[in-house]
């Protein structure tokens, strides 16, 4: 009878833990513990044997039905946590993951880059948390002159350098002109610079961190043709053949003559439409380079001129045919079905 118990005990803890389903658990529990199950079969005989007997096999049959209710309990709370055992097919095609795309902010200054660079640009990249020296002074803005107020400037709570001034995040690529001129030396110099600016202004053609790209030609003999020759160029390639660019008179302390640009509306083709009003749209600032600023990048300005740019890159992207893009804030906004259109 002892041998008969622990052959029974062995064959359901093998049954019990080989079960791969609720079900098939449930079916072994009544197999064993039900009313008519195994071990109450065995019970049934324990009244025709002696008192001793009766006691000992009585503690064994009851130590049999403890280990297989346990065996019960532990199989069950592994079910629940063991993934199902599926069926694999190694010959079905796999699932791509999903592939993104570089961010149209991303795309853009890849496209202006490859642009000036056929026109021999070398693409560069200053600080985007500079001196003051770079963003401003040596930009013909001397300390407290009133047009720095333009800029909405984020300062940095950092001690001033003696000469430099103090740490400001950049508000415009700007700041890589007298760096550049110090980096080169001598010209001929064609310098592309693209880096985040940062100003103190948020809006729908606003936003805090924003791109600019900026272009410094220095030589012999540079003036404006040579400017709006590079402008119209750039519009052509990026805007389509019939793109046009529109220099008008402003004033910037850097530059001088100083210019706004404008480019021809991709809607109109220049005609005057709602998304442009006059034909036209601004994206940005150019000039001659001031004298003053070649004398603080040691350049001579009796012997050499130059032309400088510096547009918003949000601004001139959004305007290319077919975006109507009227928030630039949007472009931040992290926005999968507003980016996954580009
Ligand atoms: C400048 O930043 C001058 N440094 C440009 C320049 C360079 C002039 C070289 C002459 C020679 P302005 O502040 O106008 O200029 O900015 C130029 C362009 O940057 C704007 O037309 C706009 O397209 C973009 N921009 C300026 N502020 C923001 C902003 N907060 N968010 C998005 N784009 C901006």
């Amino acid at each position: 009878m002892q041998t008969k118990l622990l052959n029974l005990k062995n064959q359901a803890l093998a049954l019990i833990n080989e079960a791969e389903n609720k079900q098939e658990l449930e079916r072994l529990r009544i197999q064993f513990l039900g009313r008519k199950g195994q071990i109450n079969q065995i019970l049934k005989d324990l009244p025709q044997l002696d008192k001793q007997e009766k006691a000992k096999l009585g503690r064994l049959t009851n130590d049999l039905k403890v280990a297989i209710q346990s065996a019960i309990k532990t199989k069950s709370q592994s079910l629940k946590t063991t993934p199902k055992k599926t069926w694999f097919d190694m010959t079905a095609p796999g699932k791509s993951p999903p592939l993104g795309h570089l961010h149209p902010i991303s795309q853009a200054i890849e496209e202006v880059t490859r642009i000036f660079e056929h026109i021999g640009f070398t693409r560069v990249r200053y600080p985007e948390v500079d001196w003051d020296w770079y963003v401003f002074e040596s930009l013909n803005m001397p300390v407290d002159h009133p047009a720095r107020d333009e800029w909405e400037t984020i300062f940095i709570d950092t001690p001033a350098h003696k000469t430099m001034g103090k740490m400001v995040l950049t508000t415009h690529t700007s700041n890589g002109q007298v760096r550049e001129m110090e980096r080169v030396k001598q010209p001929p110099i064609r310098m592309l610079n693209i880096g985040k600016c940062y100003r103190r202004q948020q809006d729908r053609t606003h936003t805090v961190m924003f791109h600019q790209f900026e272009g410094l030609v220095i030589d012999k003999n540079i003036g404006i043709p040579h400017l709006k020759g590079t402008l119209d160029y750039f519009a052509r390639e990026f805007y389509g053949p019939q793109a046009k660019s529109r220099i008008r008179p402003f004033n910037f302390r850097f530059t001088e003559p100083s210019f706004e640009v404008d480019f021809s509306c991709t809607h109109c083709s220049g005609k005057g439409c709602k998304f442009c009003k006059s034909g036209w749209h601004e994206v940005g600032g150019a000039g001659l380079v001031h004298p003053n600023v070649l004398k603080a990048g040691k350049i001579d300005p009796s012997k050499y001129s130059g032309f400088a740019f510096g547009w918003g890159i949000e601004r001139t992207y959004t305007l290319k045919p077919g975006l109507n893009i009227d928030d630039i804030r949007l472009l931040y906004s992290s926005n999968l079905n507003f980016l996954n259109q580009f």
